[in-house]
């Protein structure tokens, strides 16, 4: 599906499928909809009155039109009662109105932002909304699927927002761009995510880096197995050394024309799949662990954006690439290994690998130093428990800067919610013979005891720690798309990157 914006009224437009939206218990729906509905002879006024429409968030009214205009079928969709509007309410009317579009097979679908409330959410934003919600609520994952011969494609082909006025216009394509740039982020994400462990492997993971700093003039180191051995990654190898696949440390750097504000670092887990290791993991909690690399396709998926909206930060992203898996060269439990920064960790269970891997990836890039570090990690179970799948967990050393962060996320649809870090927290992960254990206390503040491990390797540098294990896999559709793989992560980091730094 394209966004494109056209010059032209609404009922001249030539669509299939025309989406208009009104607030519930509103009897003036605005000018827009009065020329609209005397072109189609007060057709609209008529059902919406017969069908009874309230115009509840989300709900969606399908109307053919007889020739009247060009479009063949209008949807009219609730915006729910305007005092409450905002972009939540706009999200869930778009997903609705687009998805429906879909199923009632529109080719080419248009739509207005007249109706809309545009003090409340300024144009470009909106035109922002609409674009990436309606890329993500339709995206499908189907290339696995064998075709239905003549089986007719449901697809969207474009989407028009008709705007007449020229200062609108010229917001709304704005708009159009920086959520088609980010909505193709998070859709990358997304297939990077669904792609079979087999195929998103740490090699896979280099190759698609390399593709995407290419594409955006970005400078791409990726070490191997033996480059990573001299660095004294005792820690991220360690995790490796289970595996057939090679490990890939994957570091892109993205430094602006002008004097950057800031040099923020983004580290995303790359466990391209988590058995557990010796310490392995039931059969249920496997089934959807491809996803272990979710921070990674984040990170790499928001350098994907680079060369569009050359932010004025340096950024360096950095992911370490391993699957966790059992076998005789596995490391063990008991084992104790050493990370780049000279720390000694004593593993208790091969399962909190995550956390492990993390520990090479802050020794290297603090030593950068870098003013910002945020990590991006599916790394505990405790954190699903916790806050669900709706909401992904904050911890961190620096609470301006989690402030900046979740009001980044929550802003771009994206929740964030903070869980403490106290000094008892940090207690809990102390080892008899090494610097730390890769656990902590059982069955207590499990996300917590990742989020202080990894810590004690930042180096005292402004971090902050997201756990996307809950939000980056869905078992039923969202708004912002189908069950699986949700690419989160995305929009927070563009967000954050171009708007609050
Ligand atoms: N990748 C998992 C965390 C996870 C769980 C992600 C569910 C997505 C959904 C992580 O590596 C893990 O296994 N963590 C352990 C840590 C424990 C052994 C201390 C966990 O959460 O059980
Ligand atoms: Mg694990
Ligand atoms: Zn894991």
């Amino acid at each position: 599906m394209k966004v494109i914006l056209k010059n032209q009224s609404i009922e001249k437009i030539a669509c299939d499928i025309l989406i208009v939206s009104i607030f519930q218990s509103s009897k003036n729906h605005g000018h827009s909809i009065d020329l609209l509905d005397t072109a189609l002879e007060n057709l609209l006024t008529k059902v919406i009155k017969e069908e009874n429409f309230q115009g509840k968030v989300g709900s969606t009214l399908v109307i053919r039109t007889n020739g009247l205009i060009s479009a063949k079928k209008i949807i009219i969709v609730g915006l729910g009662e305007r005092k409450d509007f905002g972009p939540e309410a706009l999200r869930k009317a778009c997903a609705s109105s687009i998805r429906c579009a879909q199923k009632e097979n529109g080719k080419t679908v248009s739509t207005i932002l007249h109706g809309l409330d545009l003090e409340k959410i300024k144009p470009d934003f909106t035109a922002q909304i609409i674009s990436e919600v309606s890329l993500l609520a339709t995206y499908k994952f189907d290339k696995y699927k064998s075709k239905e011969k003549n089986e007719p494609k449901k697809e969207i082909q474009t989407l028009i927002i008709s705007e007449t006025h020229k200062t609108l216009a010229k917001n709304i394509e704005t708009g159009i761009k920086r959520g088609t740039l980010i909505a193709e982020a998070q859709k990358l994400a997304r297939d990077l995510v669904t792609e079979p462990a087999i195929v998103s492997t740490p090699t896979k993971l280099a190759n698609v880096a390399r593709h995407v700093a290419r594409e955006n003039n970005l400078k791409i180191k990726v070490l191997d197995r033996k480059d990573c051995e001299k660095l004294g990654m005792g820690a991220f190898l360690a995790v490796a050394q289970g595996s057939e696949e090679p490990p890939k440390f994957i570091e892109i750097k993205y430094i602006p024309k002008n004097k950057p504000k800031k040099h923020i670092a983004i580290v995303g887990k790359g466990v391209t799949f988590d058995s557990g290791g010796l310490s392995l993991k039931p059969a249920s909690s496997m089934e959807t662990m491809k996803d272990d690399m979710s921070g990674a396709a984040a990170v790499i998926a928001t350098m994907s954006t680079m060369k569009e909206l050359q932010p004025n930060v340096a950024i360096t992203m950095i992911v370490a690439a391993t699957e966790n898996m059992p076998s005789g060269t596995a490391y063990r439990p008991g084992d104790v290994i050493r990370a780049m920064n000279g720390k000694t960790i004593e593993i208790l269970n091969t399962d909190a690998e995550g956390r492990v891997t993390l520990a090479d990836a802050m020794s290297y890039v603090t030593r950068q130093k870098p003013d910002e570090i945020i990590d991006l990690a599916t790394l505990t179970g405790a954190c699903v428990v916790a806050l669900g799948d709706t909401a992904c967990g904050v911890m961190t050393n620096n609470q301006k800067l989690a402030d900046k962060i979740i009001e980044a996320g929550n802003e771009a649809g994206e929740r964030m919610w903070q869980l403490p870090l106290y000094e008892e927290d940090r207690e809990k992960i102390k080892s008899d013979i090494a610097d730390m254990i890769n656990t902590g206390s059982k069955g207590k503040s499990g996300a917590q005891n990742g989020a202080v491990f990894i810590e004690k390797y930042v180096d005292k540098i402004p971090w902050v720690h997201i756990d996307i294990a809950g939000p980056s896999w869905l078992d039923k559709e969202d708004v912002y798309g189908p069950k699986g793989p949700t690419g989160v992560g995305v929009r927070t980091l563009v967000n954050y990157l171009t708007n609050y730094v």
